[in-house]
Protein backbone atom coordinates (compact mmCIF):
# COMPACT_ATOMS: atom_id res chain seq x y z
CA UNK A 1 0.00 0.00 0.00
CA UNK A 2 1.36 3.41 -0.72
CA UNK A 3 2.39 5.50 2.26
CA UNK A 4 1.06 9.27 2.48
CA UNK A 5 2.23 11.10 5.10
CA UNK A 6 1.67 15.18 6.05
CA UNK A 7 3.64 18.01 6.52
CA UNK A 8 2.09 20.43 8.16
CA UNK A 9 3.05 24.32 9.01
CA UNK A 10 2.70 27.78 9.56
CA UNK A 11 5.55 28.45 6.35
CA UNK A 12 5.45 32.06 6.97
CA UNK A 13 7.51 31.82 4.76
CA UNK A 14 9.58 28.26 3.94
CA UNK A 15 12.76 28.66 4.91
CA UNK A 16 15.95 26.04 3.92
CA UNK A 17 14.60 23.61 6.88
CA UNK A 18 11.47 22.95 5.88
CA UNK A 19 12.72 22.30 2.22
CA UNK A 20 14.87 20.06 3.49
CA UNK A 21 12.59 17.87 6.12
CA UNK A 22 9.54 17.97 2.42
CA UNK A 23 12.88 16.82 0.08
CA UNK A 24 13.88 14.16 2.77
CA UNK A 25 10.20 13.08 3.77
CA UNK A 26 9.72 12.73 -0.05
CA UNK A 27 12.62 10.20 -0.39
CA UNK A 28 11.14 8.21 2.21
CA UNK A 29 6.99 8.06 1.60
CA UNK A 30 5.29 7.32 -1.56
CA UNK A 31 3.24 10.75 -1.51
CA UNK A 32 4.03 13.96 1.07
CA UNK A 33 1.11 16.29 1.44
CA UNK A 34 2.18 19.90 2.70
CA UNK A 35 0.10 21.15 4.89
CA UNK A 36 -0.40 25.11 4.98
CA UNK A 37 -2.25 26.38 8.44
CA UNK A 38 -4.67 29.38 7.36
CA UNK A 39 -6.06 30.27 10.62
CA UNK A 40 -3.74 30.24 13.69
CA UNK A 41 -3.39 32.57 16.78
CA UNK A 42 -0.30 34.41 14.62
CA UNK A 43 -1.45 37.14 12.36
CA UNK A 44 1.08 35.21 9.50
CA UNK A 45 3.27 38.20 7.13
CA UNK A 46 2.25 36.14 4.10
CA UNK A 47 -0.70 35.41 2.96
CA UNK A 48 -2.05 31.89 2.72
CA UNK A 49 -1.90 31.96 -1.36
CA UNK A 50 1.58 33.61 -0.81
CA UNK A 51 2.61 30.88 1.94
CA UNK A 52 1.46 28.26 -0.74
CA UNK A 53 3.04 29.77 -4.00
CA UNK A 54 6.47 30.07 -2.06
CA UNK A 55 6.24 26.80 -1.16
CA UNK A 56 5.41 25.24 -4.95
CA UNK A 57 8.25 27.10 -5.82
CA UNK A 58 10.55 25.67 -3.11
CA UNK A 59 9.28 22.24 -3.50
CA UNK A 60 7.07 22.17 -6.60
CA UNK A 61 9.82 20.11 -8.25
CA UNK A 62 9.34 17.18 -6.16
CA UNK A 63 6.93 14.83 -8.12
CA UNK A 64 5.21 13.45 -4.95
CA UNK A 65 4.99 16.15 -3.21
CA UNK A 66 1.64 17.90 -3.00
CA UNK A 67 0.54 21.59 -1.15
CA UNK A 68 -2.46 22.66 0.30
CA UNK A 69 -3.99 24.72 3.04
CA UNK A 70 -6.52 23.58 6.27
CA UNK A 71 -8.15 25.32 8.57
CA UNK A 72 -8.78 23.93 12.19
CA UNK A 73 -7.75 20.86 13.73
CA UNK A 74 -4.66 19.09 11.98
CA UNK A 75 -5.96 16.04 13.45
CA UNK A 76 -9.56 16.44 12.10
CA UNK A 77 -7.92 17.48 9.01
CA UNK A 78 -5.66 14.17 8.66
CA UNK A 79 -8.97 12.55 9.49
CA UNK A 80 -10.69 13.78 6.66
CA UNK A 81 -8.00 12.77 3.85
CA UNK A 82 -7.45 9.87 5.72
CA UNK A 83 -3.85 10.50 6.46
CA UNK A 84 -2.57 8.77 9.63
CA UNK A 85 1.14 9.33 9.62
CA UNK A 86 2.49 13.33 10.48
CA UNK A 87 6.02 13.64 9.48
CA UNK A 88 7.85 17.22 11.75
CA UNK A 89 11.54 18.39 11.76
CA UNK A 90 13.20 18.59 15.10
CA UNK A 91 15.66 21.59 15.59
CA UNK A 92 17.05 22.09 18.89
CA UNK A 93 16.01 20.37 22.54
CA UNK A 94 13.58 23.38 22.97
CA UNK A 95 11.26 22.49 20.34
CA UNK A 96 10.83 18.60 22.09
CA UNK A 97 8.75 19.54 24.78
CA UNK A 98 6.24 21.39 22.11
CA UNK A 99 6.23 19.10 19.46
CA UNK A 100 6.12 16.14 22.16
CA UNK A 101 2.72 17.95 23.35
CA UNK A 102 1.55 18.50 19.97
CA UNK A 103 2.09 14.44 18.75
CA UNK A 104 0.19 13.41 22.04
CA UNK A 105 -2.58 16.15 21.84
CA UNK A 106 -3.26 15.13 17.71
CA UNK A 107 -2.91 11.55 18.97
CA UNK A 108 -5.95 11.98 21.88
CA UNK A 109 -7.99 13.32 19.11
CA UNK A 110 -7.32 11.33 16.02
CA UNK A 111 -5.58 7.66 17.92
CA UNK A 112 -5.09 6.32 14.45
CA UNK A 113 -2.63 9.23 13.59
CA UNK A 114 1.22 8.63 14.34
CA UNK A 115 4.15 11.25 14.28
CA UNK A 116 7.62 11.04 13.16
CA UNK A 117 10.10 12.99 13.49
CA UNK A 118 13.14 14.10 11.56
CA UNK A 119 16.07 15.62 12.58
CA UNK A 120 17.78 18.59 11.44
CA UNK A 121 19.85 19.30 9.42
CA UNK A 122 23.12 20.70 11.03
CA UNK A 123 22.80 24.06 9.06
CA UNK A 124 19.26 24.47 9.71
CA UNK A 125 18.88 23.38 13.52
CA UNK A 126 18.98 27.61 14.66
CA UNK A 127 16.79 28.46 11.69
CA UNK A 128 13.30 29.64 11.84
CA UNK A 129 10.73 31.25 9.82
CA UNK A 130 10.39 33.69 12.93
CA UNK A 131 14.07 34.64 12.54
CA UNK A 132 13.83 34.93 8.60
CA UNK A 133 11.11 37.58 9.05
CA UNK A 134 12.89 39.75 11.70
CA UNK A 135 16.29 39.98 9.93
CA UNK A 136 14.30 40.59 6.11
CA UNK A 137 12.28 43.14 7.96
CA UNK A 138 15.34 45.09 9.35
CA UNK A 139 17.04 44.29 5.94
CA UNK A 140 19.55 42.08 6.65
CA UNK A 141 20.34 39.17 4.73
CA UNK A 142 18.81 36.22 4.50
CA UNK A 143 19.97 34.16 1.47
CA UNK A 144 21.70 31.43 3.69
CA UNK A 145 18.22 30.94 5.60
CA UNK A 146 16.02 30.80 2.68
CA UNK A 147 15.69 28.66 -1.08
CA UNK A 148 17.63 30.67 -3.59
CA UNK A 149 14.19 30.36 -5.82
CA UNK A 150 12.06 32.55 -3.42
CA UNK A 151 14.41 34.59 -1.77
CA UNK A 152 13.76 38.04 -4.17
CA UNK A 153 9.72 37.47 -3.19
CA UNK A 154 10.17 37.62 0.45
CA UNK A 155 12.49 40.22 0.83
CA UNK A 156 9.93 42.15 -2.10
CA UNK A 157 7.36 41.53 0.46
CA UNK A 158 9.33 43.35 3.21
CA UNK A 159 10.11 46.80 0.65
CA UNK A 160 6.48 46.59 0.03
CA UNK A 161 5.14 47.10 3.41
O1 LIG B 1 5.11 25.84 11.59
P1 LIG B 1 4.45 25.70 12.92
O2 LIG B 1 3.87 27.01 13.38
O3 LIG B 1 5.33 25.06 13.94
O4 LIG B 1 3.23 24.70 12.68
C1 LIG B 1 2.37 24.39 13.71
C2 LIG B 1 1.16 23.60 13.21
C3 LIG B 1 0.49 24.31 12.05
C4 LIG B 1 1.59 22.23 12.75
C5 LIG B 1 0.21 23.50 14.41
O5 LIG B 1 0.01 24.76 14.97
C6 LIG B 1 -1.16 22.93 14.04
O6 LIG B 1 -1.28 21.78 13.72
N1 LIG B 1 -2.20 23.78 14.12
C7 LIG B 1 -3.57 23.40 13.82
C8 LIG B 1 -4.44 23.44 15.07
C9 LIG B 1 -4.23 22.18 15.89
O7 LIG B 1 -4.50 21.09 15.42
N2 LIG B 1 -3.68 22.33 17.10
C10 LIG B 1 -3.34 21.18 17.93
C11 LIG B 1 -4.20 21.05 19.12
S1 LIG B 1 -4.03 22.42 20.22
Amino acid sequence: MKKTVICPGSFDPVTLGHQDIITRASKMFDRVVVAVLVNSSKTPTFTTEERIELLREAVGDLDNVEIVSFDGLLAEYCKSCGINTIVKGLRVVSDFEYEFQMAIVNKKLNPTLETIFLTADADSTFLSSSMVREICSMGGDISNFVPACVHDRIVAKYRKS
